[in-house]
């Protein structure tokens, strides 16, 4: 498992729309991006993935797509995106797309054509059905909330859609639409794109006769998906894909694979396989999605991480992320972004990101940016967040309650501007945000921390370089310590004689490090978050409130 570039590379997620503008109009473009390559460069990542960049409607910000062959008009033009690239080439950085293609907008010319007639050539690019009952065509409930179907009184006939009802689903069974996609992918590749995150993925394939789920009260529409996710057939879809386009080319292809558990995946990233490069689980964020009040339950992160771990040792490659354009941050989850931003934003970074595989960084992450506030249910500008609010009341909840679960769950809060400096709405734009600024950026900014070695965005810096200086930390195998430490995430990193031991204290409270296994006498420490205490030299030592460290202990334990 050695070997692929891409396994030696940090990823830094960018959502366009909120990253720099460069004209005014608040809303972040191409052109913006091109103009902080040099913050990139100088982090020291070395891929962008660029968040859906194609012309859009932007009913889901991109995630549905009206054009793959053209650039969405907010973020500029497609001479914009060939110089970016090639901006980004120079400086010894490469790009990733979105690839959005198990539904587009209700706006590409397939699906205009599609429910123009029933008997358009393009019908069954899409998923039509029958209404049965005077209702829907089955019972199942969309992703995004509300019925998974779409009456069209033109046709009358109901289509599929497992987002929104502008997102409609594609019928991937339909060879002619496979080919279309592959034909387009391979298109992008011959620009020069050095790979794709393959949005949704696991949905691509739907049960066979579209059944009924098993129905709660029988009435509305129920969560279905053990219909549309990881259903047997999907992989076929994947196959088409890394044959028809993904093996043309030396890429990088990054899946996002809710559903899919530890002991699943090997069909998916398996080296063997040819398929994917590596996947984007969703187990550990799942641990969030109960109560989303309760703390950090750090024994069950670390069983569910470690398993990954040691499920793909020596077959596949992990992807290593903490946040996304789809989550609130990490920081208001699991640190503490009020008494200990610094630390928490650090020690959870070095918990992640020194695993095996390849570690991404979701914009803002750098900073130890938190949540933002909002102040009304009128603030939500995020599709996902409204439909959710106008489920929460139509169950009776009040808007208060309301306004307070989504202020801890949704994904506005890590859409908000890149603060770059405390001016003028932070530097992002010289105009009005498309979104409001996260209202701590006086405090929480690129500008301030660029010039502090000791900031958080100084810690991500000297992290990146660490691990780009050590194949260890890089292609080690992954040994997991003290699993029933409810404070402790500690866990050592090993290739042929060099070993790592990272340590990180992930509670608010002290906590003592002891092993057997090692001497840290003569072990140096290669990084930490807080200033060093003097320790005996010895195996044991005691953390502060979510200190981190790892050190180089040469041999590995027996
Ligand atoms: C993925 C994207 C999300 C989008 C959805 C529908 O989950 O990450 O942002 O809303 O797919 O495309
Ligand atoms: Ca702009």
């Amino acid at each position: 498992m050695h070997g692929k570039w891409w396994q030696e590379a940090v990823v830094y997620q960018l959502y366009p729309r909120s990253f720099m503008d460069s004209n005014g109009d608040g809303i972040g473009d191409l052109p913006g991006v091109l103009a902080q390559l040099d913050y990139l460069q100088w982090l020291g990542v070395t891929v962008i993935w660029l968040c859906p960049i194609f012309r859009s409607p932007n009913d889901d910000n991109g995630y549905d797509i009206a054009d793959y062959r053209a650039i969405m008009d907010e973020f500029g033009t497609m001479a914009d995106f060939d110089r970016l690239m090639a901006e980004t080439r120079r400086r010894g950085m490469r790009i990733i797309l979105d690839l959005v293609v198990n539904h587009t907008s209700d706006e590409h010319p397939w699906f205009i054509a599609s429910r123009s007639r029933r008997d358009d050539p393009k019908r069954d690019w899409y998923i039509w059905r029958d209404g049965r009952n005077g209702g829907p065509p089955n019972n199942w409930e969309s992703i995004f909330r509300g019925p998974a179907w779409q009456y069209d009184a033109g046709t009358d006939q109901y289509f599929l859609h497992l987002f929104t009802a502008r997102q409609p689903d594609l019928n991937w069974e339909n060879a002619e639409v496979r080919d279309a996609i592959c034909d387009m992918v391979r298109w992008w590749m011959d620009k020069g794109v050095d790979g794709f995150r393959i949005d949704a993925i696991t949905h691509m394939k739907k049960a066979p006769g579209l059944p009924d789920a098993p129905a709660g009260d029988g009435h509305g529409p129920v969560p279905a998906y053990d219909f549309h996710m990881n259903v047997d057939g999907v992989l076929d879809y994947v196959d088409t894909l890394a044959r028809e386009a993904f093996s043309h080319g030396d890429i990088m292809t990054v899946g996002e694979a809710n559903g899919i558990g530890a002991d699943e995946a090997e069909p998916w990233v398996g080296a063997s396989r040819g398929r994917l490069s590596m996947i984007l689980q969703f187990e550990h964020w799942h641990l969030w999605s109960g109560d989303p009040r309760a703390g950090l339950d750090l024994c069950k992160l670390k069983r569910i991480l470690s398993h990954w771990q040691n499920a793909l040792e020596g077959v596949g490659w992990n992807a290593l992320y903490l946040e996304n354009h789809d989550l609130p941050r990490v920081l208001s989850r699991w640190g503490d972004p009020l008494q200990h931003r610094h630390a928490s934003a650090t020690a959870l970074a070095t918990m992640y990101f020194l695993m095996q595989g390849t570690p991404f960084i979701y914009q803002g992450q750098e900073l130890g940016m938190a949540n933002t506030v909002f102040h009304s249910l009128d603030d939500f500008d995020d599709v996902f967040a409204r439909q959710r609010i106008v489920e929460m009341r139509a169950n009776g909840m009040a808007d208060d309650d309301i306004l307070e679960e989504m202020a801890l769950t949704a994904r506005d809060n890590s859409r908000t501007p890149m603060p770059w400096n405390d001016g003028l709405n932070a530097g992002f734009t010289t105009g009005t945000p498309w979104l409001p600024l996260n209202p701590d950026y006086p405090q929480v900014n690129v500008a301030q921390q660029q010039t502090d070695p000791g900031s958080v965005l100084g810690y991500y810096r000297r992290m990146i370089a660490l691990r780009a200086s050590e194949p260890a930390l890089v292609f080690g195998r992954y040994r997991l310590l003290l699993a029933d430490d409810p404070q402790l995430y500690a866990y050592t990193r090993s290739l042929d004689d060099t070993t790592f031991l990272v340590v990180c204290n992930l509670s608010a409270r002290a906590a003592r490090y002891r092993h057997d296994g090692f001497n840290l006498e003569y072990a140096a420490c290669m990084l930490a978050n807080r200033p060093l205490l003097p320790h005996p030299p010895c195996n044991a030592f005691d953390l502060r409130p979510f200190e981190a460290r790892v050190y180089r202990i040469g041999p590995a334990p027996a």
